[in-house]
């Protein structure tokens, strides 16, 4: 695989396309999608509920594999083409180098471990850590997301958890193994102000001292403003407008943003 970040950008999405098959008819979710993004870059994606926000997520993360599904276009990681890449060659990357912080915490996590033993097998299987090794780093990472008594937490399952916590839990597993690049679908939509103050700080430490780029799904324009350098307006499964955040707020072009932009509260 080409290391080579210079002459590539660090993601690039060119003309994809998603469609879901029912009763023999296909309906397209998302159109000719392109977007790019750089290095150490924050870019924000908003549009309407139902607009195709998770569905690009979970096709650039790999994980739309289900019947009837169609997904075209390329998507190019440091130059390398991952779309339509084998299962076990997308699990070397999938939470290494790519990894995702799901709408639904309980995607991310399976009933049956423990959430510690979890976040732990990801840093042995990605870092070559200790069992030992991996549980220290993850009560830290814990304790970093502001779960309380993180080394008893550890030992829980994920039903176990209030759905604030398992979603801090999941967001530590995300960030465990510092991705070049991190999906996070509306991350901290379910946590009180505080704690999403905190996780977006967390995020931009990740850019800073890993020069990992994030791409932020949120219905949020507020965090938009305080976290994004670029944003992408997807309505009804296109690109409607994309710029720096400043362009955007300043002069939106097209109806969607502008109604976007004045349901921010004052
Ligand atoms: N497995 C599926 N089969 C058929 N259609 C689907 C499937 N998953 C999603 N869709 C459809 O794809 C469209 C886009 O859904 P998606 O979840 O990406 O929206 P979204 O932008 O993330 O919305 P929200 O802001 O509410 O999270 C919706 O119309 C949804 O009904
Ligand atoms: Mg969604």
């Amino acid at each position: 695989m080409s290391t080579d970040t210079h002459s590539h950008p660090l993601l690039d999405v060119r003309d994809l396309c998603i469609s879901f098959t029912s009763r023999g008819q296909s309906i397209p979710i998302v159109e000719n999608m392109s977007f790019s993004m750089a290095g150490r870059e924050i870019l924000g994606l908003v549009g309407e509920s139902g607009s195709g926000k998770s569905v690009t997520a979970m096709a650039l993360m790999g994980l739309i594999d289900a019947p009837g599904v169609t997904i075209t276009g390329s998507v190019r990681f440091k130059g390398q083409e991952i779309l339509g890449l084998p299962a076990r060659e997308f699990r070397a990357l999938r939470g290494r180098e790519i990894a995702m912080i799901f709408q639904d915490p309980m995607t991310a996590f399976t009933p049956v471990y423990t959430i510690g033993w979890q976040i732990d097998e990801q840093l042995r299987v990605h870092n070559k850590f200790s069992r030992k090794q991996a549980r220290t780093r993850t009560i830290e990472l814990l304790a970093e997301m502001g779960v309380p008594d993180p080394a008893n937490t550890a030992n829980r399952y994920p039903h176990q958890l209030s759905g604030g916590l398992r979603q801090r839990a999941m967001i530590a597993m995300a960030l465990s193994c510092n991705p070049s690049v991190l999906i996070a679908d509306e991350p901290t939509t379910a946590l009180d102000v505080t704690v999403q103050a905190q996780i977006l700080d967390l995020m931009r430490k990740l850019r800073t001292t890993h020069g990992s780029s994030i791409l932020l799904i949120t219905h949020d324009m507020g965090v938009v403003a305080e976290t994004c350098d670029r944003t992408l307006v997807l309505y009804s499964g296109r690109v409607a407008e994309e710029g720096t955040t400043q362009d955007l707020f300043a002069h939106p072009q097209h109806p969607y943003t502008a109604a976007l932009l004045a349901s921010i509260p004052p």
